[in-house]
């Protein structure tokens, strides 16, 4: 029997994708048709836009990623969509979308969830993947440490009390007069820069006995403000050219997110007892995360799996695969299935 193709649907975010996976695995075909453009005037995503844009791209998006991968509805064993966590007018587009399709074509629906079709990105290029896994989700929307013991079986430990790591390097773009998203804008600048020139704090928020302690970024990026604005922050942000210091302070801030993000995750993986390290989401692009971790991993003896570049962002090729996966559980939802915004 050739392996059953499932069609996924993205859209909670700013992101408008469709993907066809065959065994949850094998990616046939993956469309993002990315808003960036639209949302960059603001410096971050605005619910609105995202929600009217979705609604050009989402059709366009599934006939080309059907087209791509060669396959017609009928060949589809199931429609997976994105049906938590994100923006409620957003995932409600791909949601409608997914349950029109399932209905007119009499297919299964699989919700997804997707901080976990995030985890799954991290294991679909590996043949079989090892649990079970601590895996750390990074991106605009999601900071935080997960067990995984299989594809489906996932389970939070500790999240951000605050801002996202991608959040503050958008947040940190828009104060160095950097264009949005500010994960790649800060990241190109800070390879010119010096990463120990500015010591920006290093978070440490206080556990109950026995807790992680949870991530927290907020009061790094209130740092970088006063560092260019001055201990006030009441001026406006100085025009990019008078900010002298530019890429040392991208280059040291990123070198604080980084530590924030590696010495808790080998620290947890130690303390739980997990040998694999799995890293995902929008900010497991970051090349300097990369390279940091591999190092933490290995010196600790740990194994350590990022995804493509292309699979750390928001994507339907995630959705699909952690679809295929649901869907092979029995886990199918009726019509009646609800978006939901956490
Ligand atoms: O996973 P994603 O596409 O969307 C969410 O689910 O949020 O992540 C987007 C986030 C943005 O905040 C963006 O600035 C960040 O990922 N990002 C990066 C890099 N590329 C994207 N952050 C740091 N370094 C990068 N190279
Ligand atoms: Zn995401």
């Amino acid at each position: 029997m050739p392996p059953e193709l499932v069609l996924g649907i993205e859209s909670s975010c700013d992101e408008t994708a469709a993907a066809v996976v065959a065994g949850g695995r094998e990616v046939l075909s993956s469309i993002v048709d990315s808003q960036v453009a639209e949302h960059a005037a603001f410096g971050g995503v605005v619910p609105e836009i995202a929600g009217r844009s979705h609604l050009r791209a989402i059709l366009p998006a599934i006939d080309r990623a059907l087209a791509e991968a060669g396959v017609g509805l009928e060949d589809l064993a199931a429609v997976a969509v994105t049906s938590k966590p994100g923006l409620i007018g957003s995932l409600l587009v791909g949601l409608s979308a997914a349950k029109a399709l399932a209905f007119a074509r009499g297919l299964p629906l699989v919700c997804v969830d997707h901080v976990e079709a995030h985890v799954y990105a991290a294991t679909m290029d590996q043949a079989t993947p090892r649990y079970p896994a601590l895996a750390l989700v990074v991106s605009g929307g999601h900071t935080g440490l997960y067990r995984a013991d299989s594809a489906l079986e996932i389970r939070p430990l500790v999240g951000t009390i605050d801002d996202a790591a991608g959040e503050a390097f958008d947040k940190v773009a828009w104060i160095l007069g950097l264009e949005y998203p500010g994960g790649p804008s800060v990241s190109r600048l800070a390879a010119a820069g010096d990463p120990r020139a500015i010591a920006f704090p290093r978070s440490r928020v206080k556990a109950a006995d026995g807790d992680l302690p949870p991530f927290s970024f907020s009061g790094l990026k209130t740092a970088v403000l006063y560092h260019v604005r001055g201990q006030d922050a009441l001026a406006p942000t100085p025009p990019p050219a008078e900010i002298a210091d530019r890429a040392d302070v991208a280059a040291s801030f990123q070198e604080a997110v980084v530590d924030a993000l590696v010495v808790p995750t080998i620290a947890t993986a130690r303390k739980l007892e997990l040998d694999q390290v799995l890293v995902a989401g929008g900010v497991a692009c970051n090349r300097r995360l990369r390279e940091r971790m591999q190092a933490a991993a290995a010196e600790a003896g740990l194994a350590c799996h990022f995804p493509a570049p292309a699979y750390c962002t928001d994507n339907a090729a995630m959705i699909a695969g952690q679809g295929f996966h649901l869907l092979a559980a029995g886990r199918v939802s009726d019509l009646h299935a609800d978006a939901s915004p956490r």
